[in-house]
């Protein structure tokens, strides 16, 4: 009997783990799991019920609360479609500051480890290897520089026609660094047995083509 094999991909915001994650997903025919969605959900369903991004315990009863699904592309919350609004700048920072507490991380494990399925998975966040699926044959740990991370994410929201200003991005993406970094529970860290992947001089392509090599050499 050998285990469902899950493909664990972290790294820090803007690093590319959606999108490499997503392309090895499809050429492998594996689920994908996009763990920050959901803290973008919580933070998105706090803001929506007038509840405090720091309020741990009410955040954490709000989030247990929560009827979250993705369908495809999209990501349904009681019902709803709020794929859009929870890509917003703000539910990302909002993600990071209610993904700082404990219990409201201990109400999202039981619904990530229900993404493990047949024939595999590949998992993106920021503790997909050391807490979530720890037993995963693969871990990757994907990064660049916050300098490359800022222009990405500048560019991206340019193309989907969003006011951007690269100042503020860097900026906000150094804070997110250091609170995901820092913080107590789950903090953002290189599993152990991680492959490094640095990105600032690697292609999508090349980076999805590491990924598959190095998930065939762990299965033989
Ligand atoms: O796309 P980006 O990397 O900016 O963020 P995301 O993956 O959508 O996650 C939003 C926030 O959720 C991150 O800044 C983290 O603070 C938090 N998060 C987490 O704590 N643990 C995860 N497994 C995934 C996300
Ligand atoms: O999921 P995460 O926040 O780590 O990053 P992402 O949303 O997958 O990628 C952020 C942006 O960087 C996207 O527009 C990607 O197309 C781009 N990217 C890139 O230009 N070069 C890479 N090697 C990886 C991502």
């Amino acid at each position: 009997e050998h285990p469902i094999p899950v493909i664990a991909i972290d790294g820090p915001s803007a690093s590319g783990k959606g999108t490499v994650a997503q392309l090895v997903a499809d050429k492998l025919g594996f689920a994908y799991l996009d763990s920050g969605a959901l803290y973008r959900v919580v933070a998105f369903a706090a803001h929506q019920n007038n509840i405090a991004w720091d309020d741990a315990d009410a955040v954490a009863k709000c989030a247990k609360s929560l009827q979250i699904k993705f369908i495809h592309d999209q990501v349904l919350l009681n019902g709803q479609d709020i794929s859009n609004e929870i890509r917003t700048e703000l539910m990302g920072k909002g993600a990071s500051q209610v993904a700082v507490h404990a219990p409201v991380r201990a109400a999202l494990v039981d619904l990530q480890h229900s993404f493990l399925q047949s024939p595999g998975l590949v998992a993106d966040g920021r503790d997909m290897g050391t807490v979530i699926f720890p037993s995963a044959p693969l871990k990757i740990f994907l990064t660049a520089s916050t300098e490359i991370r800022a222009e990405r994410r500048y560019k991206q929201l340019l193309g989907k026609n969003q006011a951007a200003n690269y100042e503020n991005i860097l900026q906000d993406l150094q804070e997110r660094d250091a609170r995901d970094q820092r913080r107590a529970s789950a903090p953002l860290v290189m599993a152990e047995h991680a492959i490094l992947l640095e990105t600032d001089n690697l292609s999508i392509a090349d980076a999805v083509n590491t990924v598959l090599d190095a998930f065939k050499k762990c299965k033989d």
